[in-house]
């Protein structure tokens, strides 16, 4: 089933509370968070603390993005402070098998994320270990960039590994998910539409998330 998780990156982070409050009744059901640490990308979000917060606000799961050197190191702290859903990059991890275990050990859901330049086949042998993967469709460190077009190969292909193994890992895709993507990227397999600036970018979250949600159920109704 296709969803909605919108990206609080977006938002405005005076009022993180209240946005997420209208990006849920426009239909968003997971909540996305980037945590950056100005190292493995260019620029630097939030941690933990903030994590703890949204908890209180939100019933909603928190899918926690990690974009950080030495993500194990922090794993910990995200599972107590409320995290659900905790992805890492492949390209960040010395160790994946075992960064995924230490997720799973802490209580969270593991999740294996592809920078653009990162291909799918490099991480079969731990699909079975995945509760989704997540595909950058941008580079990652930045809302509002445009779709990498090649990406829809990356998820068709997911899709196609996911039959064949007879897995059940859920397809995330992440990056310029916006009103003129939303339809080829359902249709090309991917069910988790994170989105940021085509939900907070316009200061009327409920809206358009709504509206964005509409388009990719309608996509979806046509695979
Ligand atoms: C980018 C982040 C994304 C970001 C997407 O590094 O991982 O979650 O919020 O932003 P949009 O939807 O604006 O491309
Ligand atoms: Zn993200």
């Amino acid at each position: 089933m296709v969803e909605l998780l919108p990206s609080i990156l977006s938002a405005d982070f005076a009022r993180l509370a209240d946005e997420v409050a209208a990006a849920e009744r426009g239909g968003g059901t997971v909540i996305h968070v980037d945590v950056m640490d100005g190292h493995f990308v260019p620029n630097i979000t939030i941690g933990p603390p903030v994590v703890q917060s949204l908890r209180k606000a939100t019933k909603l799961p928190l899918d926690c993005h990690l974009m950080i050197e030495n993500p194990d190191e922090y794993i910990p702290a995200f599972a107590e402070a409320g995290a659900n859903w905790l992805s890492v990059h492949y390209e960040a991890c010395r160790h994946l098998h075992r960064s995924l275990e230490l997720i799973a050990h802490h209580g969270m859901k593991p999740g294996v994320v592809l920078n653009p330049a990162t291909r799918v086949d490099l991480i079969i042998d731990i699909l079975p270990m995945v509760h989704h993967v997540l595909i950058m469709s941008v580079n990652p460190g930045f809302g509002g960039q445009q779709f990498i077009p090649f990406s829809l190969d990356k998820i068709r292909r997911l899709a196609e590994l996911r039959q064949d193994l007879g897995l059940t890992y859920r397809i995330e895709v992440d990056g310029g998910v916006a009103h003129d993507t939303v339809a080829q990227i359902v249709q090309a397999g991917a069910e988790l539409l994170v989105a940021g600036n085509a939900v907070f970018g316009a200061a009327h979250a409920e809206r358009d998330a709504r509206a964005l949600l509409a388009a990719a159920r309608e996509a979806a109704s046509q695979t």
